[in-house]
């Protein structure tokens, strides 16, 4: 089915998961040729198991599904393959997440996933017209020590990592327990953003703000539960990274037509769209603009707005090199 000329409007994806995009032809691919063997027979069993409750059984596929990274080539593939499919989908800037703990802890060196993703990014705009970026992620269910080692092994690559994030399982792990590696990261000279309020109450996105010092929320969908919090994110400008598709695959909320965008756009927010883990849950960046045109009624205008906003809230400095795109 091909994407509506709408869906495809100009726009940057700013929360993506690398590994949220390993499509299930990608990774039986990956498994043959790295010698592994998948739990699932083939794709179709694979994908008849992204029946998913909460975020924790996600997450255990996601990570379980990772084992078939392994190489440079395979990271490169898996980032290219994303690339091509969201530059068909209108997406003309990603600012790319990826999970090194996720990877260090299967004895994947950080400089094997940053090299290997490093390759597709470095030949995206000639090939797919699509600028990036890459932020690295700790994982909020692993120590604070671990997120901090992680940190200085990124250190070498830290020319093509503008960034740092915060995903994995919400509740029970707080942003206050990651205090120290951001204000770490801070001093590095990155930029700070940190998922909050996907399943986590507002008291998260106020930690992720007042203590993490976050520029950019993601998810950020409890939000409205706080009228303070709502005027704070509105004072200041801080952008939120919004998943519908995600949270309804996840069960954040019943369907979409429920999915509080609107209300969250007319309470003055600065709201984008995105695609969060477009392999599991259903759509890419363009499918996800069609899906809320349909699901909520947006009108073209108020697309126009959501494909604006993901510019203001990207990390693109505006400067003549960025604008050129
Ligand atoms: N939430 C938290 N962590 C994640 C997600 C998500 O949606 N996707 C990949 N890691
Ligand atoms: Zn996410």
């Amino acid at each position: 089915m091909s994407l509506a000329p709408l869906a495809r409007i100009p726009k940057a994806e700013l929360h993506l998961h690398i590994e949220g995009t390993l499509e299930p032809e990608l990774a039986f691919a990956l498994a043959d040729r790295n010698g592994i063997t998948l739990p699932y027979a083939d794709t179709e069993a694979l994908r008849k198991a992204y029946l998913f409750d909460d975020l924790q059984s996600f997450l255990n596929l996601y990570y379980e599904l990772m084992a078939v990274l392994i190489t440079e080539d395979d990271f490169e593939a898996l980032a290219d393959a994303y690339l091509a499919r969201a530059a068909g989908q209108g997406v003309r800037h990603a600012e790319i997440f990826f999970d090194p703990q996720a990877h260090t802890a299967r004895g994947v060196d950080i400089g094997t996933v940053v090299e290997g993703l490093g390759r597709a990014l470095a030949h995206s705009e000639e090939r797919h017209g699509v600028s990036t970026k890459l932020i690295m992620c700790f994982l909020r269910d692993q120590s604070a020590e671990s997120a901090m080692e992680t940190l200085e092994a990124a250190k070498p690559y830290l020319d093509r990592i503008v960034g740092v994030g915060l995903d994995s399982a919400e509740v029970g792990n707080p942003a206050s327990k990651f205090r120290e590696v951001y204000e770490a990261a801070g001093a590095l000279g990155l930029r700070k953003v940190a998922h909050a309020g996907e399943e986590g109450d507002p008291s998260y996105i106020w930690e992720a703000l007042d203590v993490l010092g976050v520029e950019r929320v993601d998810h950020g969908l409890r939000s409205l539960e706080d009228p303070e919090l709502v005027a704070r994110l509105v004072r200041d400008r801080i952008p939120l990274t919004l998943c519908p598709l995600s949270n309804v695959r996840l069960r954040a909320i019943d369907v979409l037509e429920e999915h509080p965008l609107v209300a969250m756009m007319d309470a003055g927010l600065l709201c984008t769209v995105n695609s969060d883990d477009p392999a599991y849950f259903g759509g890419y960046a363009g499918d996800t603009f069609h899906a809320v045109h349909e699901a909520l009624a947006l009108d073209h205008e108020r697309l126009r707005e959501l494909a604006r906003n993901s510019f203001v809230a990207s990390f693109l400095d505006g400067s003549a090199e960025d604008e050129a795109r």
